[in-house]
């Protein structure tokens, strides 16, 4: 691996632990202003010093992010379909690798859609993704999206969604968590980050899938609405990263969440 492609790799996933905390808000790209991501800056300023990468579409970087803040960036770069049109795997490439490399990126994503209308076209186009992230040293996040199709989250088919991702080279894989994950994990020889989907009903619940995932082989997380849709989002992911870096388990995590709530709202009372 030549050092550019190893120096971002090492913004995404921490050599000190070979894990990896992301923060997700790229949802506005096809689902427009998301619960609680109406002003992505007012959500997201807060957690930015509690992720490792945090991943975006470049419209809101430029709008949204303090360009001096240290955080590292995973660009999304698929887009060009919309929860209200025809059909949510119909998605190209929407910024090139210029830009890309004047955000000074760590790493760019895009969906593909296995199994879909556009299977190839998504496919195909990650595999140009990887041509062109190894000719400028970053690396590529493939995300195995099943659109409106929740169900399809079971290992057989996340299985082959992520082994395709990675046969066709990309860095780092980011996919659902599900029963036996390991299967998963396992049959996929590139690093793999869990994505939260829809709000869980629980902090516990989105503490022990981190752990879980994290058990069965899983280097990190690259979470969205299960942080930022709760009402103490800079609890969840300081507890969220106490298990991916510090091998906190689900019941410690949760205390972890529980003392930063408790404070918060102390100051907030002492504040008003
Ligand atoms: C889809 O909008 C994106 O790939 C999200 O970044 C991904 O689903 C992670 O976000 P969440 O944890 O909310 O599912």
């Amino acid at each position: 691996m030549d050092w550019g492609m190893k120096n971002r790799m090492s913004r995404i996933i921490n050599p000190k632990t070979g894990r990896a905390v992301m923060l997700a808000f790229d949802h506005g790209y096809f689902l427009g202003p998301t619960h609680r991501l109406e002003e992505p800056r007012k959500t997201i300023e807060p957690l930015l010093p509690y992720a490792d990468t945090i991943m975006l579409t470049r419209g809101v970087l430029r709008t949204s992010v303090d360009p001096e803040s240290a955080t590292n960036v995973v660009l999304r770069v698929s887009g060009g379909s919309s929860i209200v049109g025809a059909d949510l795997s119909d998605e190209g490439i929407t910024t090139s690798f210029k830009e890309a490399i004047k955000l000074n990126v760590a790493g760019v994503g895009m969906s593909v859609f296995v199994g879909s209308k556009h299977e190839s076209q998504t496919l195909l186009n990650l595999a140009e993704l990887v041509n062109q992230g190894e000719d400028y040293g970053i690396p590529v996040l493939g995300i195995t999206a099943v659109g409106k199709e929740l169900e399809k989250r079971d290992a057989r088919y996340l299985s082959l969604c992520c082994r395709i991702c990675a046969e066709l080279g990309t860095h780092i894989v980011k996919t659902y968590y599900c029963d036996e994950f390991e299967k998963v994990t396992t049959s996929c020889p590139a690093p793999i980050v869990i994505a939260g989907g829809p709000k869980l009903e629980t902090e516990m619940d989105v503490l022990e899938m981190t752990y879980n995932a994290i058990q069965q082989g899983a280097v990190g997380v690259d979470m969205g609405r299960n942080i930022w849709q709760n009402d103490h989002p800079v609890a969840v992911i300081r507890a969220i990263r106490s298990i991916v870096h510090e091998n906190n388990n689900p019941k410690q995590a949760h205390d972890v969440f529980l003392t930063i709530k408790d404070d918060a709202e102390s100051t907030k009372a002492a504040n008003a």
